[in-house]
């Protein structure tokens, strides 16, 4: 069974979502929340962990308390999977919410408030390469096709939350508001350092040896062995587990076991035209 996409302004997303957008769309922000933001497949996961932890100063029985979709919300599927919109409604502050939805599509009340938002952006061909494996478990979303009709797809932003250029660019562009922007590169090379950054950011003061606790609780290998942290249990109506593994290879470069040379070439040259004009430079050959 595959699912379909909707539009929201021009935006694909799953059909789930487009049906509670006017619910999503009004959530409800709190000057104290803390928004995680990002494209799909680009390193949320491993922010949602970086950030509980830093909240809950590495705390083991606290940083365990429920599985990362549980402890750190997802605002677009709050009307499909626990917790329900209620339920986040009722938590205590400080509260972490997760979002893919594109810059103009953030509910206003986290602008009204001018909650801290942390953007994660990984490259492009990497996240094609890990969207295309995730796209084959996710049940919400259409079939992905070959890896081929996929990529043309993702050139034309036809993928649930829409064109990846524009996702980091609009938050990339965006100067006036509270947005720190990470890259999953600059995770995966010094760990340590952008926990530092992100501490900073949240204004948490923490201990050197905490920080180190934090960096080590989050390497790709204890989040996968976490079954609080490697969404092994999401629920099996949005993610099929039979269909694939979320915490599948957690590295940069990936993309080169996938493209062919001509697929690469061609790639290349629409991701120039698609990012001139931008400053946003990824760390990694894009
Ligand atoms: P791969 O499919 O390339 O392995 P998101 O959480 O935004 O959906 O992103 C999922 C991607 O991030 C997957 O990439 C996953 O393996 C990777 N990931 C999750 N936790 C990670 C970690 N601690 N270190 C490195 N990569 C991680």
């Amino acid at each position: 069974m595959s699912g379909r996409y909707e539009l929201i302004h021009g935006v694909p997303v799953a059909a789930e979502i487009q049906r509670d957008w006017p619910q999503i769309e009004n959530f409800q922000a709190r000057p104290d929340d803390i928004l995680i933001s990002t494209y799909p497949k680009s390193g949320t996961t491993w922010m949602q962990e970086i950030v509980d932890q830093i909240m809950n100063n590495a705390d083991e029985v606290i940083c365990r308390r429920g599985p990362l979709f549980v402890r750190v919300p997802f605002i677009e599927l709050m009307g499909v999977m626990k917790p329900s919109m209620e339920e986040v409604n009722a938590r205590p502050s400080p509260r972490a919410i997760k979002t893919h939805l594109p810059i103009q599509l953030v509910p206003s009340s986290f602008w009204e408030h001018n909650c801290k938002v942390i953007y994660v952006a990984r490259n492009a061909r990497d996240t094609i390469t890990s969207y295309f494996h995730f796209d084959h478990m996710a049940v919400i979303h259409p079939d992905p096709g070959t890896f081929e009709e996929y990529i043309e797809r993702f050139m034309v932003g036809n993928v649930a939350w829409g064109s990846w250029y524009d996702h980091v660019k609009g938050y990339w562009d965006e100067k006036s508001k509270p947005i720190l922007y990470v890259f999953y590169e600059d995770l995966k090379k010094d760990l340590l350092g952008e926990v530092r950054k992100v501490a900073k950011f949240l204004e948490k003061d923490l201990a050197e040896d905490v920080l180190k606790k934090i960096a080590h609780s989050s390497s790709f290998e204890q989040m996968k062995n976490n079954p609080m942290a490697n969404n092994a249990d999401f629920p099996a109506y949005v993610l099929d587990p039979t269909l694939g593994r979320f915490m599948r290879k957690g590295t940069v470069g990936d993309w080169k076991t996938h493209f062919t040379p001509e697929q690469s070439k061609r790639f290349e040259e629409n991701y120039h035209e698609q990012m001139s004009g931008s400053t946003l430079k990824f760390p990694t050959l894009n």
